[in-house]
């Protein structure tokens, strides 16, 4: 059985970011989840580099576009190494061998009488590369959701497609193919467009020469998307190359709603013209969403260094985060707070210390060797039978393309093993000669469910799986999805190695310390400049900007009481104070260790934020903010002249 399967083509205009790296990294794991089927895969990326918006940059950094895409291309390229991603072919639509088939394609299409040659007078959107007709525009701007950027007035001679001649061809094989268009509410949104009427499209350009000329016009450029789109062709030699005849037509589109109307509309349309066989879906999974709620995307400057954020917390920690946060058919938040939620319990906790503590016990109680499972017991059945389940669940959603689904039944298996730790208690075994058996059938059990997880993982986290087989004493040969079907496959000897912890818990606090160092480093020379003039007379911060009445009501302050307070380990600025309030007490952690010793403030009445959200540091949950003045090097804490109730508000 063959799986094609690609990804969109992604604009070169900046570097690749989370949000865009999610495509691709679902599309990895669906191609590794069918090679481990056995099935012959083709996967496909590339980048879209004919676009307008890339002249413009380029325009705007005064670069020579052809230099600047080849920059960012190899951002792209090591973006996908370092997150593992498997492509087979990466397409460059600059490349000749792309020219060449749009060429032929935009010939046949002309020859067939489906181009022809008129005047474009419309508005376009740059930043999405996209046509607009004045009654489409709102407010006068593009459209498009999370865009309502400016459009622009284009009058230039053009050539046209006739989409509208095959309208009611798509229309009727979109409804004699339901699973065509995926999830179901992209499809009717699709069928609700294509209803509404197609218009002809402009697919030539002729104010700038960036692009791939029109074979008989050359004062034209093909438009960028129907350039684009056929990269999924060109890339397999179309018309007669050997990949094209053995993976057309592809098994699957894979890409962010806001792209599915050229993939479920314009392409089909261009296949259809062309007498090539439609992809068999199209298939639309949601945004990645900034805590403020917008699309992540470089436009919006919501966007972290995706090098930096593996560099922190690895690969397969992104991998996870991004397959398991985002529910099917809707949007999925990101922050780097959830990220490291994620990583600490989900992988830390769970996975990680199942199999720590597992191999933990084979080495204390067998001195490493997988012992042979005699006394098989109900909950031991039980397993098995959860593990069947959740292998058949994890296909089911996989072939449904619902990583998250997958992700959260294999942790079933996950959850169901650290139990079953705890209740089988090894450690209780191991003290009574006559339970050796038994302890043999636990630490098996422990040793075929390491092996199964460590198949399961791999789709989607390519390193854990390495790691975990190296540390079960297993080689690459175990890595078979149907054997992760079967208890009982470890052979007798087997010697697991106990190694690194497979995700150490992470402080997000680490990385502001550390980039707190970094700027401390970048702004040396500055301060210690600054300090010698005003050591005396620091300079005062500039007042803030007005607040009406109402912003300063939504901040609770309130008086506290400072009951306990310690210094946090290996800090240098932080205390941990148990405080109370109105007759509760919380923890509160403080940058203000340099000015206080613990115990001047013990006892002391001081003002806090009683309902900032609460926030880790160093692992420590923080509920709230003590309020303190500060002028050059020099701290108070804001202390009361007499005594009062805690509790008491602060207005
Ligand atoms: N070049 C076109 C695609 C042409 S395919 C023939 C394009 N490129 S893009 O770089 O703007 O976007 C590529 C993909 O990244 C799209 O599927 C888009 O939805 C996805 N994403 C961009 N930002 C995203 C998020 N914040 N979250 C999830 N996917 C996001 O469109």
């Amino acid at each position: 059985m063959k799986y094609y399967i690609t990804t969109p083509i992604f604009y070169p205009n900046a570097s690749p970011h989370i949000g865009t790296a999610y495509t691709t990294v679902a599309a990895d794991a669906f191609a590794r989840y069918h090679r481990l089927k056995g099935h012959d895969v083709y996967f496909l990326t590339g980048t879209d580099e004919n676009a307008q918006k890339i002249v413009r940059t380029t325009q705007e950094k005064g670069m020579d576009p052809k230099d600047y895409v080849d920059e960012v291309v190899e951002a792209f390229k090591a973006l996908w190494e370092q997150l593992d991603i498997t492509h087979d072919d990466f397409i460059r639509t600059t490349e000749e061998r792309h020219h060449v088939v749009v060429k032929d394609i935009f010939n046949k299409l002309y020859e067939k009488g489906d181009i022809y040659k008129s005047e474009y007078e419309g508005w376009y959107c740059t930043p999405c590369e996209t046509f607009w007709a004045e009654n489409k525009l709102e407010d006068g701007k593009c459209p498009n959701q999370d865009c309502h950027r400016d459009v622009e007035l284009l009058k230039e001679e053009s050539y046209f497609f006739k989409m509208s001649k095959y309208q009611d061809q798509l229309l009727q094989y979109i409804k004699d193919n339901p699973d065509f268009i995926q999830p179901v509410s992209r499809r009717n949104e699709m069928i609700k467009f294509i209803e509404g009427g197609l218009e002809d499209l402009c697919v030539s350009r002729t104010t700038f020469q960036w692009g791939i000329q029109v074979p008989f016009d050359p004062k034209h450029v093909v438009y960028v998307w129907l350039d684009a789109l056929i990269n999924y062709i060109s890339a397999l030699g179309y018309p007669d190359g050997e990949l094209y005849k053995r993976y057309w037509p592809a098994d699957i589109h894979l890409m962010g709603k806001d792209i599915v109307r050229f993939h479920a509309v314009i392409w089909p349309i261009v296949l259809m013209a062309l007498d090539i066989p439609l992809p068999k879906l199209v298939y639309g999974h949601g945004w990645y969403l900034s805590k403020e709620g917008g699309k992540i995307s470089k436009s919006r400057g919501n966007v972290q260094d995706s090098f930096e954020l593996i560099r922190r917390y690895g690969s397969d920690a992104i991998r996870y985060f991004l397959l398991r946060e985002m529910q099917v058919g809707t949007d999925g938040a990101y922050s780097e707070d959830s990220l490291v939620e994620r990583l600490n319990s989900d992988l830390a906790n769970d996975l990680g210390n199942f199999v720590s503590r597992s191999l933990a016990m084979i080495v204390k109680y067998r001195d490493g060797i997988i012992p042979v499972a005699t006394q098989l017991t109900a909950i031991e059945e039980e397993i098995q039978a959860l593990g069947q389940e959740v292998i058949l669940k994890i296909e089911e959603c996989l072939e449904a393309h619902d990583p998250a689904g997958a992700l959260e039944h294999l942790w079933r298996l996950v959850s169901r093993m650290n139990k079953y730790v705890d209740e089988t208690a090894p450690w209780q075994l191991a003290k009574d000669e006559s339970q050796g058996e038994r302890l043999n059938t636990v630490l098996h059990t422990f040793g075929e469910a390491i092996r199964i997880l460590g198949i399961l993982c791999s789709p989607f986290m390519p390193k854990t799986t390495k790691k975990i087989f190296a540390q079960l004493g297993v080689g690459e040969e175990a890595l078979n999805w149907e054997e992760a079907k079967k208890w009982d496959v470890l052979g007798e000897g087997i010697k697991v190695q106990r190694g690194e912890p497979l995700f150490p818990r992470v402080d997000l606090s680490q990385f502001e310390v550390e980039e707190d160092k970094a700027e401390e480093k970048a702004s040396a020379k500055k301060k210690s400049a600054e300090k010698a003039s005003s050591d005396s007379e620091a300079s005062l911060a500039p007042i803030k900007e007005e607040i009406t009445i109402d912003d300063f009501a939504k901040i609770d302050l309130r008086v506290a009481k400072v009951l306990q307070a310690e210094k946090v380990p290996k800090t240098d600025k932080l205390l941990k104070l148990e405080i109370e309030v109105g007759g509760k007490t919380r923890t509160i952690v403080s940058g203000i260790a340099q000015h206080y010793a613990p115990e001047d403030l013990i006892g002391k009445q001081v003002v806090i934020v009683a309902n900032l959200k609460p926030a880790k540091l160093r692992g420590i949950l923080s509920e709230g903010m003590i309020l303190a003045a500060s002028h050059g090097e020099t701290l108070e804490v804001l202390t009361l002249d007499k005594e009062i109730s805690t509790g008491a508000q602060v207005t």
